[in-house]
């Protein structure tokens, strides 16, 4: 089969470790017959620089032109000083919403090799985890009406959160379906003690669950879940929250996973298009010097391969392979704690000979 993916290096180490995952990419077409054809596209800051705007039309027509998408990352401190809709991580939202990717799975899960970087308990380490997170991701307060005014004590900004039913619903139902496909386990977070926002999703959580008796649906404030997660992570399957949430949420999980450098995500509307990225940033103090580790997006690769193509065996290579590599040993800097490690690019060569 012939797929067109539109890439989206981006900024910081986003360059480095998409050529990593394309590689990759390239070795599993090869294997299984496939052609991946690539066409970049500019996003973020290197999109300002080139085009005075973090997102053109070009981007986004390409995007939804393709059969996916992948994008490494955004944002840098050249661009920090910007007005907020002038910085590259508008670009992300942007086409975030330009693709409706209302879906974003975020896998966070203890490889059996990294037990000694999870930062956890030896008891609770033991225990393992694998958890999917399912953030909504084109609603909440990262879209709602936002501004800078002058109120009763001088300057003042606000942002505001809103959630339609149709918002909840439509994520609620790919978070039971995904638990569904898992250990029936749902946590549905929110802070329905304190929010509107949440008291509606909560309500329409619960009316959904009837749908599902055989999915296990209980609730958690978001608070409780984010001690919940470093203290008994093993109790968690499926987590589905609202954009902000999972934001936090799966920054914090990633890091018991032992590095924000393995999380991949698949970002994902009601088509098989998708975007897919690792759930880090720029990383703009390692960019350009090899040192970025690149197994969030290899992963991000293969979830691509996996929910936009349907093509399971290769997402099981890709899999496999990266376990491989961790298993042997071989880690990057950021999972290296001082000793010697692999660069962006060796780690992609050992990933490369175990496909
Ligand atoms: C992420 C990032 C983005 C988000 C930012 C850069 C807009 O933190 O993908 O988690 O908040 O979604
Ligand atoms: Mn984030």
């Amino acid at each position: 089969m012939n797929y067109n993916i539109a890439l989206l290096k981006g900024d910081g180490i986003g360059p480095e470790i998409v050529d990593s995952a394309v590689r990759v990419l390239e070795v599993v077409g090869k294997k299984y017959g496939h052609t991946f054809n690539f066409t970049p596209y500019d996003i973020g800051g290197i999109s300002i620089d080139n085009n005075g705007v973090p997102l053109t039309q070009e981007t986004i027509d390409g995007c939804l032109k393709a059969d996916s998408v992948l994008l490494g990352a955004v944002g840098g401190p050249k661009w920090d000083t910007l007005p907020g809709n002038m910085r590259p991580e508008k670009a992300l939202l942007g086409i975030r919403s330009a693709m409706n990717l209302f879906t974003n799975l975020r896998p966070a899960k203890l490889y059996p090799a990294l037990k000694g970087e999870c930062p956890l308990r030896e008891d609770i380490v033991a225990q393992g985890f694998d958890i999917m997170i399912v953030r909504e991701l084109t609603g909440g307060i990262y879209f709602g009406e936002r501004g800078t005014r002058q109120g009763k004590y001088g300057e003042e900004a606000y942002d505001t959160e809103c959630y339609s039913r149709m918002e909840i619903e439509r994520i609620a139902r790919v978070a039971f379906e995904t638990a569904r496909k898992r250990n029936k386990r749902l946590v549905s977070i929110d802070k329905a003690n304190v929010l509107d926002t949440s008291r509606l999703w909560r309500k329409i959580v619960h009316e959904m669950a009837s749908e599902y008796p055989d999915v296990e649906c209980t609730d958690m404030l978001v608070d409780n879940a984010a001690m919940q997660l470093v203290r008994n992570p093993a109790q968690f399957d499926v987590i589905v929250t609202s954009n902000m949430f999972g934001d936090i949420l799966s920054d914090e999980a990633s890091q018991i996973t032992g590095s924000i450098g393995m999380l991949p995500s698949a970002s994902l509307n009601e088509t098989t298009r998708g975007l897919y990225e690792p759930i880090h940033g720029s990383a703009p103090d390692i960019a350009g010097q090899n040192k970025a580790n690149p197994i969030a997006t290899i992963l991000s690769a293969g979830m691509m391969l996996l929910y936009s193509f349907g093509l399971s065996e290769e997402y099981n290579n890709i899999v496999t392979a990266v376990d491989k590599v961790l298993e042997a040993g071989y880690r990057t800097a950021d999972l290296s704690h001082g000793a010697p490690y692999l660069s962006t690019t060796e780690i992609t060569d050992k990933i490369i000979e175990n496909i």
